[in-house]
């Protein structure tokens, strides 16, 4: 099969990982991918959004399959042209996306679906929305409608707090994605993200695993895209997975067939397990960032005929997926300012080495330098995953490989899954 996987963080290295090692691949092309992809796909230089360049790219090396990785290219609707060229695509098209790109849409969805999730009201105007702060108790939760690279939500203490998120939001700071919002009631609990491969009929649990959103150890500080993460997430025991597949995915899948947009692709559900059992928090239309890392590490069966079938409507056929009976961590190594403006163009050290068949080094926020070396290019730098018979196991690996890793400013939290070790 000829595979153009689009993307180029670590998420999408993770993927090149495994689909690289699938016995059916017979050419891997990424765009624009980075180093590390390079190492094992031929890249090409278009940008995840540059949907016409895309499909030109597809239709040029006769791709069997797309795989997109980051939802940039879904929203701008890069399926739905694929689709009319007759390619493959795993991920949804842009209406299906809808239930990452629009906040307001999801909300209203789980509404009429019976999708257990926190109450909400959804808003166009400054005054409405903070007349609306009556009828929530604090903290609010103010969240943009569209996607604002990871800044659209705000948790508000106090009601001036909350108003003031109001105003920035929809005071033009986030473009498009903030011309509405949605507030919704604070959901008390331990969150954590659950996946499945869908075809638009059918639902195949993908498993599950928890990330460390704050920068700093013991969850302090700014929220991040993910500064680690661990997978199986044993918060979520199989009778929650069984719940969240038939109360979230499933009536998802079965909704949005209904409503003429039958969704393709990862549905990743930020599930939050309160008192009253687990409600979803969002959804997106893509893989979790760094979840995906762990989650390729465990999966023992090949990949590729899954996201093949996905894409084609035919999962049913697929025996169940197998998993190795390990558990995988993913430490982030960010670069010094993130999650603000991170210091770049610094040289990275000790990507060089073997450090054997349980570990993998992701590369996210890398790129080259005129020398052919690789230096910091973003926030989220180096992914560094194990996996090992116990959580325990998979840390004392991957830390242990940090400290041959390295570049000036570079740092990562100290207590990934540390969750998992207190339950
Ligand atoms: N790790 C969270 C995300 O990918 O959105």
């Amino acid at each position: 099969m000829k595979v153009l996987l689009v993307g180029s963080g670590g998420r999408e290295h993770a993927l090149a990982w495994k689909i690289a090692q699938s016995p059916r691949l017979s050419r891997l092309v990424a765009a624009p991918g980075n180093p590390g992809i390079a190492r094992l796909a031929e890249v090409r230089p278009i940008r995840a959004d540059d949907v016409e360049g895309l499909v030109g790219l597809a239709v040029e090396i006769a791709a069997d399959l797309v795989v997109v990785g980051p939802e940039t290219a879904l929203e701008v609707g890069l399926a739905d042209r694929l689709a009319e060229r007759g390619i493959a695509c795993f991920g949804p098209t842009q209406s299906a996306a809808r239930l990452e790109t629009s906040k307001g849409f999801t909300k209203a969805f789980a509404a009429r679906h019976g999708i257990p999730t926190a109450a909400y009201g959804a808003y166009q105007t400054a005054t409405e929305a903070k007349a609306a702060l009556a009828d929530f108790d604090p903290p609010y939760v103010v969240k943009a409608d569209g996607i604002a690279a990871g800044k659209g939500v705000v948790i508000a203490e106090t009601r001036e707090a909350a108003e003031q998120a109001i105003d920035d939001m929809l005071g033009g700071q986030f473009g498009a994605a903030g011309s509405r919002l949605v507030i919704e009631a604070f959901m008390r609990g331990e969150e954590a993200s659950v996946f499945a491969l869908c075809d638009g009929e059918t639902a195949l649990p993908f498993g599950a695993a928890q990330d460390h959103k704050r920068v700093g150890d013991g969850d302090v500080g700014p929220n991040t895209g993910g500064m680690g993460a661990y997978s199986p997430a044993p918060l979520m025991s199989p009778s929650l997975l069984d719940e969240v597949a038939q109360k979230m995915v499933t009536a998802t899948v079965r909704g949005m067939a209904a409503e003429g947009a039958p969704y393709r692709g990862i549905l990743y559900a930020g599930v939050m397990v309160t008192e009253d059992g687990p409600k979803l928090v969002e959804y997106n239309a893509r893989f979790g960032d760094p979840e995906c890392q762990v989650l390729m590490l465990r999966l023992e069966s090949d990949l590729l005929p899954y996201l093949d079938a996905a894409a084609r409507g035919d999962l049913a056929r697929l025996p169940p997926l197998v998993w190795r009976d390990d558990v995988a961590i993913c430490v982030v190594v960010a670069a010094k300012g993130y999650p603000g403006t991170p210091t770049t163009g610094g040289l990275i050290s000790g990507l060089d080495q073997d450090f054997g068949p349980d570990m993998a080094i992701f590369q996210a926020g890398v790129a080259s330098d005129g020398e052919g070396r690789p230096v910091v290019a973003g926030g989220r730098v180096l992914n560094v995953c194990a996996r090992a018979k116990t959580l325990e196991g998979a840390r004392a690996l991957a830390y242990g490989a940090i400290g041959h890793l390295g570049f000036d400013g570079a740092f990562f939290r100290t207590d990934i899954g540390w969750r998992a070790l207190e339950r």
